[in-house]
């Protein structure tokens, strides 16, 4: 006998992004700018990619395109079975609060509440306990100890990991990273990969690291090379570097 299998289950075939033709240009004319041209890759469940190329090249357009932060010009764009270009505006905002989180580079956090606020915030969009859930999840990023601290009492890198507890609470399958290092001094920097690569280890959370640094590229499983809009190479990394190990 079968039974119907549960819509999670049924979301979770497949890989994780897949992305056909896309493409975003801004403005018109004379002041068109082709952000991303034409890109087609699939990225599988549990694999840590990272998107490298220099300031301008489109990473962070591809980024907020998987995210529903903004909408392609063109192609189509399949993350975790949803169709993103098939969602409303309800369906995108429903997208964006289950399917994925975001880590910026500046951390983004509401400076007038505590750690655990913060993160127990974002708890109460996506299911009960939220008290306990975010506790839960800031000790996984070890900062059981600092809960109750504000952001301006806790340095670079821990408020980092709030902002990452903060997006690994709503359990999404899709973690999206801009430059999540890029205000960090180096060892800070470190921990904060070396915490990312076990979320992805440990969780079979799929994270797209978005840098410009071709150091930090070599602890990915894999590395999509962006220039000027156009996605140049795509490279698997056979013995990706612990970040612990990293120097840049
Ligand atoms: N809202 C916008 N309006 C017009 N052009 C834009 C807009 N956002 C991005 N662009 C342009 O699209 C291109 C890609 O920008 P994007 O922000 O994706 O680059 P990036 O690779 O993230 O760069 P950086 O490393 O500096 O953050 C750039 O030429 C940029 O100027
Ligand atoms: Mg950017």
């Amino acid at each position: 006998m079968t039974s119907p299998e549960p819509a999670a289950a049924l979301a979770s075939a497949g890989p994780a992004v897949r992305v056909e033709g896309l493409t975003k240009t801004y403005g018109s004319g004379e002041t068109l700018v082709r952000a991303l041209h034409d890109a087609t890759f699939e990225i599988g469940r549990g694999e840590l990619v990272v998107l490298l190329g220099p300031s301008g090249s489109g990473k962070t357009t591809t980024l907020n395109l998987i995210g529903a932060i903004e909408e392609p010009t063109g192609g189509s764009l399949v993350v975790d079975g949803v169709e993103v270009g098939a969602l409303d505006e309800r369906g995108r905002t429903q997208y964006r609060r289950d399917r994925v989180g975001f880590v910026f580079q500046f951390f983004n956090l509401v400076p007038t509440l505590t750690a655990h606020e913060n993160v127990a915030l974002v708890a109460e969009l996506t299911g009960p306990d939220a008290g306990a859930r975010a506790e839960d999840v800031l000790t996984r990023v070890g900062l059981g100890e600092r809960m109750d601290h504000y952001p301006g009492q806790l340095s670079g890198g821990e408020q980092q990991r709030v902002a990452i507890a903060r997006a690994l609470v709503k359990e999404p399958p899709v973690l999206l990273c801009d430059e999540p290092t890029g205000a960090l001094d180096v060892e800070t920097g470190r921990s904060v990969l070396a915490l990312l690569r076990r979320v992805t280890r440990d969780r079979g959370r799929t994270v797209l690291l978005v840098t410009h640094n071709s150091t930090i590229a070599t602890m990915a499983d894999r590395v999509l090379r962006l220039s000027s809009g156009d996605v140049v190479s795509d490279e698997r990394i056979e013995a990706p570097v612990d970040p612990e190990r990293l120097v840049w």
